[in-house]
């Protein structure tokens, strides 16, 4: 296969993820496509924000955030949380969403995504253009009609947005599937 070297180094589709955040006095929500889970046990989640964006230092300075994944019906919140700045307006009021507080002191979710995760931040790694947060997630939830019966999250009843290149998609998993699935989980 020939093979060209691209202009950027991209991962994709991606989910991309709410971030909220908060310090008491008030609450901020942006948007991340670089969110990745990085470890299972215990269970730990990456966030690369760069230090300009206003919610860098509420996450510093608490140690805590919230990851919460948007449906298809929330991609005007997601857009805009990624390109309106908390310096200039709540964007939970801006955006008619509800926080809600869970076992963190500071990080709210919201309440209006299908799944939210609370984070602690253990590792902050500063690596140039971004720093990451790595989170150890405390606790998870999930909108009772995504929950099958075995208590585990059905992704089709989700319709989990999507992310690549500069558009956002739907991800239905059986729209999408190539009829092949995991052999041995290890
Ligand atoms: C789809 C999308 C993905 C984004 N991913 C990132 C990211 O991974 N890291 C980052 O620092 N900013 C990312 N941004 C930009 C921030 O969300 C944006 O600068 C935001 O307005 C910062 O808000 P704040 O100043 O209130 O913290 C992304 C924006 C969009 C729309």
């Amino acid at each position: 296969m020939k093979k060209k070297q691209p202009t950027q180094i991209l991962l994709g589709p991606v989910p991309p993820a709410l971030i909220a955040c908060g310090n008491g006095t008030e609450n901020n929500i942006l948007t991340l496509a670089w969110v990745g889970v990085v470890n299972s046990s215990p269970p730990m989640i990456s966030a690369a924000i760069r230090p300009n964006r206003y919610s860098h230092d509420l996450i510093r300075d608490t140690g805590e955030f919230t990851v919460n994944l948007p449906n298809i019906d929330q991609v005007a919140l997601t857009d805009g949380c990624g390109t309106l700045s908390g310096r200039d307006l709540n964007k939970f009021e801006h955006f008619k969403v509800t926080a809600v507080k869970g076992t963190l002191e500071y990080a709210p979710m919201i309440d209006q995504c299908p799944i939210s995760m609370e984070c602690k931040v253990e590792h902050t790694l500063e690596l140039g253009s971004h720093t990451v947060f790595i989170g150890r997630v405390v606790a998870s939830y999930a909108a009772e009609e995504v929950v099958d019966e075995k208590g585990g999250i059905d992704f089709r009843r989700c319709r989990l947005l999507g992310f690549c290149a500069g558009s956002y998609l739907q991800t239905d998993p059986l729209d999408l599937s190539i009829g092949y699935t995991l052999k041995n989980k290890s």
